[in-house]
């Protein structure tokens, strides 16, 4: 065991500050430092800010995670980073932290995709991912279903995380986070509403599912949208208030949040039928959500397919899944990425690391 390499990760792409260490999948420490209540009275988070409170963080965060996983940075192995999505500022302060560690202790560094270290995680959770499997990522600013077929993007034909479908428009944890301010609940709002949800009545309001429709589904089988039942819920709630009565927030919240579950795994569990594939990978924030997690379990169940979703703390972001993404691209013999690494907050998902230009 402890011949398998030292991994660092580091996470900046939004408001946590994330350092993970793992050694091989075994997960050592997973240090965060969250600036998400300085953006809380903003409603979303300001990108200033949180490149700001990401450069105060950075070195006290690595610091914690080494004295957690009783390590050195001598003893690191290997260095990786989010180099995109996500905001330009924020990640430029995490790839220039990685470089200057990498550097500095002469040890490779990989650059890689955010979107890809959501679904990697569960490494250090449930043993090795199964490829292929589909992987369901919903988080604030995407929701995707991918087929992987190498999560190092390192497939024959240079790919492995392939998009099946994704959101046309509001991300699913955006839209938790939209509803949650309609409903007065605080930013972010996704674990807000998964409370208030647990106190309501779940088939209170029939809220639309978006496109579901026979038609929509011919061109948008795999496709998400969100946007008009985060409008169905307004109009809901406008009415209500219009008429003087009181707004049944657990209700709402109920209502809308088995909207959003019930096509996230309807789509899901569709396309891995779809693609032959008996295992399911749930990542990212709103994997966090309980609703979510016992709907995919029981629905997966009748249809013979294994779900996988990663503890709630390794479902939003954090540094350990920086660093289990990392440590496979080592196992795998993957070329390290070059010191020139950019940050590149459009990154899109089928990168899942990057290479020399
Ligand atoms: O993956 P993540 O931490 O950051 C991004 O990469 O975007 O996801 C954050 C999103 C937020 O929109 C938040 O409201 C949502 O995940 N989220 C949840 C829950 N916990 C976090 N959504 C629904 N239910 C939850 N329990
Ligand atoms: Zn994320």
């Amino acid at each position: 065991m402890t011949d398998e390499p030292l991994v660092l990760g580091i996470e900046t792409s939004c408001d946590e500050t994330g350092v993970g260490i793992v050694r091989g999948r075994t997960l050592l420490a997973d240090a965060i430092a969250s600036s998400v209540e300085q953006h809380a009275r903003f409603g979303g988070v300001v990108p200033e800010v949180a490149s700001r409170a990401h450069l105060e963080a950075m070195v006290p965060t690595i610091e914690r995670a080494c004295a957690t996983a009783g390590v050195a940075l001598a003893d690191v192995d290997a260095v990786a980073v989010t180099h995109g999505p996500g905001l330009a500022g924020a990640l430029l302060v995490g790839v220039a932290s990685a470089k200057a560690l990498a550097l500095g202790l002469g040890k490779p560094l990989y650059g890689v995709n955010h979107l890809a270290a959501h679904v990697a995680v569960d490494r250090l959770e449930h043993g090795e991912l199964p490829e292929p499997c589909l992987a369901l990522l919903v988080s604030g600013g995407h929701s995707s279903l991918l087929r992987v077929t190498d999560i190092t993007g390192g497939g024959t034909d240079g790919g492995g995380v392939d998009p099946m479908g994704a959101t046309i428009d509001d991300a699913a944890g955006e839209a938790f986070d939209k509803v949650a301010r309609l409903l007065g609940l605080p930013f972010p709002g996704g674990p807000h509403i998964d409370r208030a949800a647990r106190e309501g009545d779940r088939v209170a309001i029939d809220f639309p599912r978006g496109l579901s429709s026979r038609r929509d589904l011919e061109r948008h089988r795999f496709d998400f949208s969100f946007s008009g039942l985060k409008t169905a819920v307004a109009r809901w709630v406008e009415a209500r208030e219009r008429s003087g009565e009181p707004v049944p927030v657990a209700d709402v919240a109920a209502s809308f949040q088995e909207a959003v579950c019930d096509v996230l795994v309807r789509k899901a569990l569709d396309a891995a039928a779809s693609e032959g594939i008996e295992d399911l990978m749930i990542g990212g924030g709103v994997a966090a959500n309980s609703r979510l997690r016992a709907m995919a379990e029981e629905r997966a169940a009748e249809l013979g397919v294994r779900v996988r979703v990663p503890r709630p703390g390794l479902c939003t972001d954090n540094g350990a899944m920086v660093a289990a993404l990392g440590s496979t691209m080592v196992a795998r013999g993957r070329t390290p990425s070059p010191l020139d690494l950019p940050a590149d907050s459009s990154l899109p998902v089928t990168d899942v690391l990057a290479v020399a230009r």
